[in-house]
């Protein structure tokens, strides 16, 4: 075996696989046909029938109720966008108290700031990392409105016991499935399960359209306060003469060529996730033979979409740390990622509580705050991001099996020379 790259010898791979987009002459002529069709948008913010959007965006709506077994589907123009939506559309306002997890892309939790509430953070699982269940009903107060869940690098969150303990205390369930298109939990799509599902399509999700998002629900009301919003809703409201509802919208809709886009992406998923699948097996079987890993966990019932790999690292066992490891692995051409996103209350904007002038509301809404932000708020999480966590990007196009074997040829090679690389 020759040396390791970070000890001076020759790396397994040159250089790191770029990120590699997905399209295909699909798209292109899809795109070619919305550009010769003249309507790029149809979207009027008005009551009359343009309200909906145009012919594209009704039908990727249709094709992801279709594909995914769902009632209604909204297109927005980014999850981001799409989680302000859902949790304006199940009514949280100043004050309200939103759980969510804090092992996520930050949007998740903004969307609950943006509409005024306050995010409350639940610790995950060691082994699934989404919200712990059994975390959950000790930070529930009579302000707490709704769970936000993640259904993070692909694995959708325990939902069955989040659905039933949401269903005691009657709040609404919204699932961020930005990364878990296509999960399944006992045989139920991700994204379907709780009151409304949130799904992303930018340029590094599983398919994508550039920039985009989906929103799923059995719901009618929840659609139609999550269609009013998307289409600054308060104008049609006024022509309607409804007093009663409340929805103060925005623009936040999809253009036709994102949805022309994205129609020809959703066509793919199967594809993308049964490569993704069959090099996941390839991981975990590879990591179940070297010492020092767990493996990703996918409960039983449960199915994962792989968005990433996420594996944990043991510093004992290897005589090194994390950081050192994963910096190994880029010098042979396998970056990893260390932890993932920081813990969302650490970063300054929840630390200081400043979100939108110098006050502090929405926080100051609250005269007995539920909780204070600040390091050991969610120990599993700090854990798994400072020290045992490694994610990998490597179950995506266009990685091969042997592109895997070659990933671990690198882990054995650093293996060999462990003691020399922790000098
Ligand atoms: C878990 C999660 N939620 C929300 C988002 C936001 O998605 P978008 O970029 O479509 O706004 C992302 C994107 O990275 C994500 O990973």
């Amino acid at each position: 075996m020759s040396k390791c790259a970070i000890l001076g010898g020759t790396p397994v791979r040159k250089e790191a696989i770029p990120w590699t987009s997905t399209m295909g002459p699909e798209e292109t002529a899809a795109v070619v046909e919305v550009m010769n069709s003249g309507c790029l948008s149809a979207f009027l913010a008005n009551s009359g029938e343009k309200f909906l959007g145009g012919p594209k965006v009704r039908e990727i709506e249709e094709a992801f109720c279709k594909r995914f077994g769902s009632k209604h589907a909204i297109s927005v123009n980014s999850a981001t966008t799409g989680l302000h939506t859902a949790v304006a559309a199940c009514g949280v306002g100043p004050g309200d108290e939103v759980l969510v997890s804090p092992y996520t892309m930050v949007a998740s939790a903004s969307a609950i700031l943006m509409n005024c509430g306050v995010p409350i953070f639940v610790d995950i699982d060691p082994d699934t990392y989404t919200m712990d269940p059994a975390q959950i009903e000790r930070w529930i107060t009579p302000r707490t409105k709704a769970i936000l869940t993640v259904n993070i690098f692909g694995l959708p969150s325990d939902l069955p016991k989040i659905m039933e303990i949401a269903k005691k205390h009657g709040l609404y369930v919204i699932e961020d499935n930005a990364q878990a298109p296509g999960a399944t939990v006992n045989g139920r799509e991700a994204g379907t399960i709780a009151d409304i599902g949130v799904f992303s399509l930018n340029y590094h999700k599983v398919i994508h359209s550039g920039e985009g998002g989906i929103l799923l629900t059995d719901n009618d009301e929840l659609a139609r306060k999550c269609q009013l919003i998307r289409n600054h809703g308060e104008v049609a409201l006024d022509e309607q003469g409804d007093m009663d509802t409340v929805a103060l919208g925005s623009n936040i809709r999809m253009s036709e060529l994102h949805a022309a886009i994205g129609i020809e992406q959703l066509k793919k998923l199967d594809g993308f996730l049964a490569s993704r699948r069959a090099l996941a097996d390839q991981i975990t079987e590879g990591f179940k033979k070297r010492p020092g890993f767990t493996p990703v966990t996918v409960p039983e019932g449960f199915t994962h979409s792989y968005y990433m790999y996420p594996v944990k690292f043991d510093k004992n066992v290897w005589g090194m740390s994390r950081e050192t490891f994963a910096n190994a692995m880029k010098a042979e051409g396998f970056p990893l990622g260390t932890g993932y996103v920081k813990p969302i209350y650490l970063m300054n904007l929840y630390k200081h509580k400043r979100v939108f002038n110098e006050t502090t509301y929405p926080f100051a809404f609250i005269d007995t705050p539920t909780q204070e932000y600040g390091k050991g708020l969610c120990p599993v999480v700090e854990r798994m991001h400072d020290e045992e966590l490694l994610t990998a990007d490597i179950c995506r196009i266009p990685y091969t099996a042997k592109d895997i074997d070659d990933f671990f040829t690198a882990i054995d090679k650093i293996w060999e020379e462990r003691e020399a690389i922790a000098k």
